[in-house]
This record gives structure tokens, C-alpha cells and sequence, in this order.
């Protein structure tokens, strides 16, 4: 599904993230309550700009943190950031960490992922009434997240992974033993529950996405260390705030040198969303 054709503007959307949602980091800020044909987004959006780039910002689990991982209405976050014209997008997640090399406090950019949800909505196109994606949509997931946007961590001056496979599970409770060492052996590199099914709408809506992990925790399959938690995953959420968010800046100023690029990719991107759809031609 591709309606409308690629703007000659970048319009950055983030879906974060404590801390991110924070309006203090935009300047002429506007705040969007908008409701999509899949429903409510997770939290009204906040439009502003950040060094002269504009920015959308949206509360993935809401303001309160309201939604868990299963219940965020992903299609309304996504409908929302492409009703106000947004046409890249940046997520962050807070994730567990699968190996040894990577540690809390550091980010991954993940390259690839493994499904392991079951009850989400994964598309668009889910022929409901009222909805407005027509057809059938198979969108390749093959690159899975935009490989410009990824390597805008190139000469990032924070300790950071430039690849990794990201395992995402239904949640909300953590892996058990045996789960995290089964995720270990497929070859994933971290875990969280909320990239998918973001990673599937944002290609069908034909919108340059990458996430970025910030590691919290080392699951629960790391003898001697304190296993995770909510209180392990806040209490490094909170004391690594500042460095997200001076990751999101450096991301914006890499997004800005890399524009014509970008944009070339936005409408490469809106072309295979589009020729994802098969439509009765009857
Ligand atoms: N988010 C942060 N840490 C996580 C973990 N270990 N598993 C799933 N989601 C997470």
C-alpha cells in the first residue's frame, strides 16, 4: 500500500522510548490527538523540530505506559505517523542481550529478526470493513530495516554493535531458561517485545524504518548475573537516557547529510510496498 507519492522532505518519526517522548527536546512543538481508521494511537503525537529537522515524536506504550507489548495498537501508531506526512522512522527498544560481548548500556542496530509473537495484527491489508488497504499485501522483509538509516551509527561516539538479529516475543512475562538458550542457539543476538510487528507495517506502508536496542539486561541465561526485571530494565533505562537521546540527535544530523539518498530510498521503498499488493483483477 502505497497512496500517495514520496514528499521532497524528510519528516522524521520516532516511536520510543522513555525519555524520547519528552517535548523539552523539540522545538515548536504541536501536539496531534488523532484518531486512524485501525483506532487511537498509543499516545497523541508531538510535532516539532530538532535542529531544523522536523520530528514527530509517539509514546509507544502511551504516555503512562499503559499498553503492554501485545495490547499497543502498532497499525494506529504507524496510520498516525503517515498521516502527518512522516516518511522515515526511527524506533528504539529497550532489549535483553543474548551474548556475551554485548553488554547493558550499549546499542545494537539490529539487522534482521525472528517472529516469535502471536497476537498481533501484522498488516494493513486485513480486508475489515472500513478499512482502507485493498488486496493482499506480501511484503519481502529482505532488507528488513533500512540499511542508510542503520549505519547512521557508523562514527557514533557511544559504545554500539552496527548488526545483530533481534528476537521479538509475544511477552509480557520475560523467556524462561530454557527459551533464552533456545534464542541463543537460533542465532539471535538480542530480545525485546515491540519490533515486531512494526518492522512489517512500516515496510508496508513503504516507510524507511530501523530500531535501534538499547541493551538493559542479559535476559536470564548469564550465570552470576542479576537476571532481568523490571527494576533492572528501568533502573538502566533511566540512568541511560541522556545517551539516547544524544543518539537520536546524531541520528537526525546523519539523516540530514544522507537526504538525497534517503529520499531516493523512501520512493524505492513506496514502489515495493506497492508492488506488494495483489488485488483481484476481476
Ligand atoms: N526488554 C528488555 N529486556 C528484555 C528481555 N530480556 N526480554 C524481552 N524484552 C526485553
Amino acid at each position: 500500500m502505497a497512496g500517495e507519492l514520496a514528499s521532497h522532505k524528510i519528516k522524521i518519526g520516532f516511536i520510543g522510548g522513555t525519555g524520547l517522548e519528552d517535548p523539552k527536546i523539540l522545538t515548536n512543538f504541536v501536539e496531534h490527538d488523532l484518531t486512524t481508521p485501525f483506532g487511537k494511537p498509543s499516545s497523541p503525537l508531538l510535532e516539532g523540530e530538532i535542529n531544523g529537522t522536523p520530528v514527530v515524536l509517539l509514546a509507544r506504550h502511551g504516555r503512562h505506559h499503559q499498553f503492554s507489548p501485545t495490547n499497543v495498537n502498532y497499525r494506529a501508531n504507524f496510520w498516525a505517523m503517515k498521516m502527518l506526512g512522516v516518511n522515515i522512522i526511527m524506533g528504539s527498544n529497550a532489549s535483553g542481550s543474548l551474548r556475551e560481548n554485548i553488554i547493558p548500556g550499549e546499542f545494537v542496530f539490529f539487522d534482521s529478526f525472528i517472529d516469535r509473537t502471536t497476537k498481533r495484527e501484522q498488516t494493513f491489508h486485513d480486508g475489515q470493513p472500513g478499512h482502507p488497504c485493498k488486496g493482499v499485501c506480501h511484503v519481502p522483509m529482505l532488507p528488513a530495516f533500512n540499511e542508510t538509516l542503520r549505519k547512521s551509527a557508523d562514527d557514533l561516539k557511544l559504545p554500539h554493535h552496527d548488526k545483530g538479529t533481534i528476537i521479538c516475543i509475544e511477552g509480557p512475562r520475560y523467556s524462561s531458561l530454557a527459551e533464552s538458550n533456545l534464542f541463543r542457539q537460533w542465532g539471535a543476538h538480542v530480545i525485546n517485545m515491540t519490533i515486531c510487528p512494526e518492522v512489517a507495517l512500516a515496510r508496508e506502508l513503504g516507510i524507511p524504518y530501523a530500531g535501534v536496542a538499547l541493551v538493559t539486561d542479559f535476559d536470564c541465561w548469564k550465570e552470576g548475573d542479576r537476571h532481568v526485571s523490571v527494576d533492572v530494565v528501568t533502573e538502566l533505562i533511566i540512568s541511560n537516557a541522556e545517551k539516547t537521546k544524544r543518539l537520536f540527535v546524531h541520528a537526525i544530523e546523519k539523516i540530514g547529510a544522507a537526504k538525497t539518498e534517503l529520499l531516493d530510498e523512501v520512493r524505492a521503498a513506496k514502489l515495493v510496498a506497492r508492488n506488494s499488493v495483489m488485488i483481484d483483477p476481476a
